[in-house]
């Protein structure tokens, strides 16, 4: 059987509510479109912009940066709050197409790109990190590192730091019974476990767009 996380109605009443798009982020849209990239999409941004900002973050992380759209929102927190935006991706093209938008937008100057694989990159990055978001749960998933994405997040975090993960929910597959499970869907199921169990975290799921999970660090 196939469940909705959302009624679909919700969610397109919660995009229409959504202040229309500045014209880099309707191309960036426009461009996933064609291109077939997944995006966090307006309100999962505007969600991201208004966490980083709320907190006042100043040093944060994205791992898998694609093009830069939910980047263009966490930047738009860090320069009111003097931060930078440290990004992982390991697709060259896109590291190259991320930078050309974020230096044309005048924002160069708060971003650093990690061109390459998380899982190396993750232990030479620093260890005090405000803010991290993880957006490459459903392939650490599908290549069976969902656990270990999480356990090298957490020590680069600050204490009292946050992490957001997104596609914790994985279209609602989730409910399905673990041992009949994708090992996509098993890998969240168990990365989702082990983050509502985690010692050094305070966490909780939300059903927004395809299920975002927040932790503090304690
Ligand atoms: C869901 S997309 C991220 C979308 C982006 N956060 C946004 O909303 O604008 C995931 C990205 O992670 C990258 N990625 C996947 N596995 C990776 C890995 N092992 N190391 C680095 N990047 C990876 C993919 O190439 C892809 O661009």
């Amino acid at each position: 059987m196939r469940y909705d996380i959302t009624n679909i109605a919700i969610e397109d009443y919660l995009l229409d509510l959504m202040p229309p798009r500045d014209a880099v982020l309707t191309e960036l849209e426009e461009r996933a479109r064609i291109r077939g990239l997944s995006l966090v999409g307006p309100v999962q941004g505007q969600f991201l912009y208004l966490q980083a900002l709320n907190m006042n973050a100043r040093k944060a992380l994205e791992i898998g940066i694609t093009t830069g759209y939910a980047a263009m929102y966490l930047l738009r927190a860090l320069k009111q709050t003097g931060g930078h935006l440290t990004a992982i991706e390991r697709h060259a093209d896109r590291v190259q197409l991320a930078e050309e938008i974020i230096a044309n937008e005048g924002m160069n100057e708060y971003i650093t790109i990690c061109p390459g694989d998380w899982a190396e990159l993750l232990p030479t990055l620093d260890q005090d990190f405000d803010f991290v978001f993880l957006d490459v749960l459903r392939s650490a998933a599908n290549e069976g590192q969902a656990i270990q994405a999480l356990e090298l997040c957490v020590p680069r975090l600050r204490t009292g730091g946050v992490l957001i993960a997104d596609n914790v929910l994985c279209s609602a597959q989730v409910l399905e019974l673990e041992e009949d499970a994708p090992p996509v869907v098993r890998g969240i199921q168990e990365f989702n476990k082990r983050l509502m169990s985690h010692a050094q975290l305070e966490s909780v799921i939300i059903p927004l767009r395809d299920g975002v999970a927040i932790c503090r660090k304690k």
